[in-house]
C-alpha cells in the first residue's frame, strides 16, 4: 500500500524521488506526490493514478532542489485525489509532509486545530500532522514534530521538511516500516528498501518510536526524548533487493522461475545433516521455552494463511503439538485465553499485514510466545514478535505470492523438524525430511522446464467461468492457494474445496462447463481422490490432474495432467503447487490481465 522515498543531498531531488516512487509501484496506490525545496520555497506536485502521470507534471518544472519528499497513496481517509494525496502542507505552506498508517485521533484533532484557526483542505488524517507541528513549531523543527507525534495515536510511518530549513528531513516510525539509507554525502528514507536500492546498500532499519534527522551531511538516529541513539548500518544483498525483470515478462513470472534459489536459500545453512534437525538461529533466544509449548496457533492471511493450514498438517505430522490455524482478521475479535505453554506463529511475507498485526498484539496480551516468519527484514512482525525466522526469499514484486508462499513451506518444514526432535521423530525420519528438502531445487526446475507444455493445456481452459480445486489432506491447502492464485491475477471464480466435501454440496455444480482441477499425488488418499474424480466424471465435468508418473490411474482418468516429481508426503504441496502457479498465469496472460498489479490488490495490506 503507500510507500515513502525521501533525500537530502546534492543531486537533484526529482529524479531521485520519481525513481523510488516507481520502485513502490508494485505495493499497489492510487496517486503519487512530492515536495521539493528549493530557495526556502517548498514545490510541491501531485497527481492522481500512476506515478508516470506525476513525472508527467515534473517534465515542466525547472529546479534544482536536492532535497525532498515523496510518497504513493493508497486512500484510507478521503478518495483518491490530488488534493488527498501526499504531500500534505500546512496552511502557510512551509511546512510538508508524507505518511503512511493511519491516525485514529484524527478527527478530535482535526475539531481542536479547526477551532484555533486552522483551514483543512484535505479529507485526510495526515493533514492534521502538517497544521499539529505548525502549531507546535518555534525554531525547532524536530522539537515541533516530537510535540506532534504524543498527541498522535496510531500508526505512522512520516517524513517531514520545512522550507525555512535547509535541507534537513525529519522521520518518525511507529507501527509503519521506514528504513533510512546512508550514502556518501547523501541521505535517503523509504518504506521499503528497494526504493532505494539503485543508490545505496547501507540501511539502518528504525524501530517503534524512534526519529532519524537527515540533511545532505550528517544522520542522526534518535529516540522520542529527542536522545541520540547507536544504530548499526547493515549491509542489504541489492540484488535480492532489485526490481528488474530480468528479462522475464513478468515479475510474477520471474518469481515462479525463482524458486529453486528461494527454496535453497530458506534451507541454506539450517540443517544439521549428521543430527537429522534444524538450525534455525533467529529461534534460539526462545529455544528453551519453545521445547515446552503444547499448543501452536498459527495466524495469517490470504496465501500466508493457506501456508499456515499446510503449516498444522506438517506440524502434526512431525511434531506432537496442538496446531490451530486462524484467519488473521478472525483471531483478533475472538474471546479467547492463551497460556505460557502457547505459541502464537504469524506468517508473513511483507511483515506489515495489519490484520495479522493487531492479531499478534491480542495474543500478547493474553501471554503467549510470539513468533514470525516474515521475508521483509525489519518490518513491524519482526519487532513485534519474541523471535522468528526470515525467508530471505528476495523481493517479491508481482501482487501474487509464488515463491514466498513454497518458501514459507519449507521454513515451516523446517520448523516442524526443529520441535518434532524434541518430541518423538526420530533421526532416520529427520534424515528423510532433509533428503527430501534437498531434492525440492532440482525437481522444481524440472516441473519448470515443461513450462510450455504446461502453457498450451491452460489456453484449452481459459474459456471457463468457473474452476473447482479438489484435493485432501495436504492438498487441501494447496487447492485453495491454487483457486486464490486464479481468482487474483485471471478474475475467474475459482473455489479450494476438500474433496471429501464434493458429495456435500458442491457435486451439484458439476456439468460440462465446470471443470475441476484435482490435486492427486500417489500418495495414502489418491484412491479417495479417484473416486471423487470418478464421479466428477460421471457428471460430464472435465479434470485436470496434478499428479505423480506412479499414479497411472490418475493419468488414465484425467482429461488432463500435470506431472510432477515424487517426493514425501510432507513436501509433496511444494512440488505441486508450481504447475498450477503456471497454470494461473497462462490463463490470465490469456485473458490479457495486469499479471503483477491485478485490479483492486495491494501488496502489503497496512489497513484493516
Ligand atoms: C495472495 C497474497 C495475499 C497475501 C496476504 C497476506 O497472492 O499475496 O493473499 O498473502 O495479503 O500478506 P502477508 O503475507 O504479507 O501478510
Amino acid at each position: 500500500m503507500c510507500g515513502i522515498i525521501c533525500y537530502s543531498g546534492s543531486k537533484k531531488a526529482i529524479p531521485i524521488l520519481i525513481n523510488g516512487l516507481k520502485k513502490l509501484e508494485y505495493r499497489g496506490y492510487d496517486s503519487a506526490g512530492l515536495s521539493v525545496i528549493e530557495d526556502k520555497t517548498p514545490i510541491t506536485i501531485k497527481s492522481e493514478g500512476k506515478v508516470s502521470n506525476l513525472e508527467a507534471k515534473t517534465s515542466n518544472i525547472t529546479t534544482n532542489a536536492s532535497y525532498g519528499i515523496a510518497h504513493t497513496r493508497w486512500a484510507t481517509h478521503g478518495r483518491p485525489s490530488e488534493i488527498n494525496a501526499h504531500p500534505q502542507l500546512d496552511n502557510k505552506n512551509k511546512i510538508c509532509v508524507v505518511h503512511n498508517g493511519i491516525i485514529e485521533n484524527y478527527k478530535d484533532l482535526k475539531y481542536e486545530l479547526i477551532n484555533k484557526g486552522y483551514i483543512f483542505i484535505s479529507d485526510t488524517d495526515t493533514e492534521v500532522i502538517a497544521h499539529l507541528i505548525d502549531m507546535y513549531f518555534t525554531d525547532d523543527l524536530e522539537i515541533a514534530v516530537l510535540k506532534t507525534v504524543e498527541r498522535l495515536s496510531g500508526t505512522f510511518g512520516l517524513a517531514v521538511i520545512h522550507a525555512d530549513i535547509d535541507h534537513k528531513i525529519i522521520i518518525v516510525k511507529r507501527g509503519s516500516p521506514i528504513v533510512i539509507g546512508v550514502g556518501d554525502n547523501e541521505f535517503f528514507a523509504a518504506s521499503d528498501p528497494i526504493a532505494i536500492s539503485d543508490y545505496t546498500n547501507k540501511i539502518i532499519v528504525l524501530n517503534d518510536d524512534e526519529m532519524a534527522v537527515l540533511n545532505s551531511k550528517e544522520y542522526f538516529i534518535k529516540n522520542l526524548r529527542n536522545e541520540v541513539l547507536k544504530k548499526n548500518i547493515k549491509i542489504v544483498d541489492k540484488d535480492s533487493y532489485s526490481n528488474d525483470k530480468k528479462g522475464f515478462e513478468s515479475f510474477m513470472l520471474k518469481e515462479i522461475f525463482e524458486q529453486p534459489i528461494s527454496i535453497k536459500n530458506a534451507f541454506r545453512g539450517r540443517i544439521i545433516e549428521s543430527e537429522g534437525v534444524s538450525k534455525l538461529g533467529g529461534l534460539e533466544p526462545v529455544l528453551e521455552r519453545l521445547k515446552s509449548i503444547k499448543k501452536l496457533i498459527i495466524v495469517s492471511c490470504g496465501t500466508s494463511f493457506y501456508s499456515g493450514k499446510l503449516g498444522r498438517y506438517i506440524f502434526e505430522s512431525l511434531t506432537e503439538l496442538d496446531v490451530e490455524v486462524e484467519i488473521a482478521s478472525e483471531f483478533r475479535y475472538r474471546k479467547f485465553t492463551l497460556d505460557k505453554d502457547v505459541a502464537v506463529l504469524a506468517l508473513s511475507q511483507s511483515g506489515e499485514t495489519a490484520d495479522t498485526i493487531a492479531a499478534l498484539k491480542e495474543a500478547k496480551r493474553k501471554g503467549a510466545l510470539l513468533l514470525g516468519m516474515v521475508n521483509e527484514v525489519g518490518t513491524t512482525i519482526t519487532q513485534l514478535t519474541d523471535a522468528g525466522v526470515y525467508n530471505h526469499a528476495g523481493s517479491e514484486i508481482g501482487v501474487a505470492s509464488t515463491k514466498i508462499y513454497t518458501s514459507q513451506l519449507v521454513l515451516l518444514t523446517l520448523m516442524g523438524l526443529l520441535i518434532g526432535r524434541y518430541h518423538g521423530l526420530s533421526f532416520i525420519e529427520g534424515k528423510s525430511i532433509i533428503d527430501g528438502i534437498k531434492k525440492l531445487p532440482e525437481q522444481i526446475k524440472e516441473i519448470l522446464s515443461n513450462a510450455k507444455n504446461i502453457q498450451k493445456v491452460s489456453k484449452k481452459y481459459a474459456h471457463f467461468r468457473d474452476f473447482l480445486y479438489i484435493g485432501r489432506l495436504y492438498n487441501y491447502p494447496t487447492a485453495m492457494e491454487a483457486a486464490l492464485k486464479l481468482k487474483e491475477i485471471s478474475y475467474i471464480h475459482a473455489e479450494g474445496y476438500p474433496a471429501g466435501e464434493m458429495k456435500h454440496g458442491p457435486i451439484s455444480l458439476i456439468d460440462e462447463n465446470f471443470p475441476t482441477v484435482a490435486i492427486a499425488p500417489d500418495d495414502e488418499v489418491m484412491d479417495k481422490m479417484l473416486s471423487n474424480i470418478e464421479q466428477i466424471k460421471a457428471r460430464n465435468g472435465k479434470i485436470l490432474s496434478v499428479t505423480n508418473s506412479s499414479a497411472k490411474k490418475v493419468i488414465e482418468i484425467s482429461d488432463d495432467i500435470f506431472i510432477v516429481p515424487k517426493t514425501i508426503p510432507v513436501l509433496q504441496p511444494i512440488l505441486n503447487i508450481i504447475p498450477l502457479q503456471l497454470f494461473a498465469y497462462y490463463i490470465a496472460k490469456e485473458k490479457g490481465r495486469n499479471i503483477d498489479k491485478p485490479r483492486n490488490l495491494a501488496k502489503s495490506v497496512t489497513v484493516e
